[in-house]
């Protein structure tokens, strides 16, 4: 399974990139505003840290204007990938994106159906919400389960991203169902490092070589 890192936050990202896990970055519009920086800025600058997929998300609603945004983003650098949303206008922006070898992430799928116009329409990715579906007492572990035995039964290259990952435990519940890609927050990420029992086990390695 490859992580992505789910934030616009630099020195998240700098940190992160140290550790020689980190296969690429997602980003929203929330994440941005959260910065307080345009996106232009904030892209490149985590373009030259993370050498992998970027996906930057489009704020236009209508597939002309989405094409034409995307058109421009691409511009900032190669990895960047085009988040688009689940909508009518997002699949036609998708279908003529994936047509000229641009790369495109449907965001906000929260459905099977949704899954397939995405896969169809020849998204490189698909990013299923968990943590907003388990918000709403609906499974996102289901939902991930669903979506990679639809991309087995027609053999679809789309990628599944794990997205929304509030929790390690949603994290594990992606890599059991077989997403492709999890896209985590970075205080998340640290969490998937630490066990009790591997902190508790080290204190009595230290303790034992101390006498
Ligand atoms: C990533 O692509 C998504 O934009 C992000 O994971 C959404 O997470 P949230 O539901 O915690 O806002």
């Amino acid at each position: 399974m490859k992580l992505f890192i789910d934030t616009a936050n630099i020195e998240e990202i700098k940190e992160a990139a140290t550790w020689g896990v980190i296969k690429g970055v997602t980003t929203n519009p929330s994440l941005i505003a959260k910065e307080g920086r345009n996106l232009k800025d904030v892209i490149q600058e985590i373009a030259s840290l993370i050498d992998g997929p970027l996906s930057a998300e489009v704020q236009e609603a209508d597939a002309n204007s989405m094409i034409n945004e995307a058109l421009e983003l691409v511009k900032i650098h190669k990895n960047i990938v085009i988040k688009i949303p689940m909508t009518l206008e997002g699949i036609k922006a998708v279908s003529v994106l994936s047509k000229k070898g641009i790369k495109t992430n449907v965001t906000l799928v929260f459905s099977i159906p949704q899954a397939i116009m995405a896969c169809e329409a020849g998204a490189s990715y698909i990013s299923p919400f968990m943590g907003r579906l388990d918000d709403m007492n609906s499974s996102g572990e289901e939902l991930i389960q669903k979506m990679v035995l639809m991309k087995e039964n027609y053999h679809y290259d789309t990628e599944i991203i794990a997205a929304s990952i509030r929790s390690t435990l949603h994290l594990e519940q992606a890599a059991l169902a077989g997403a492709d890609i999890a896209t985590v927050p970075f205080k998340v990420l640290k969490a998937s490092l630490i066990h009790p029992l591997t902190t508790n086990g080290l204190k009595i390695f230290a303790d034992a070589s101390k006498k």
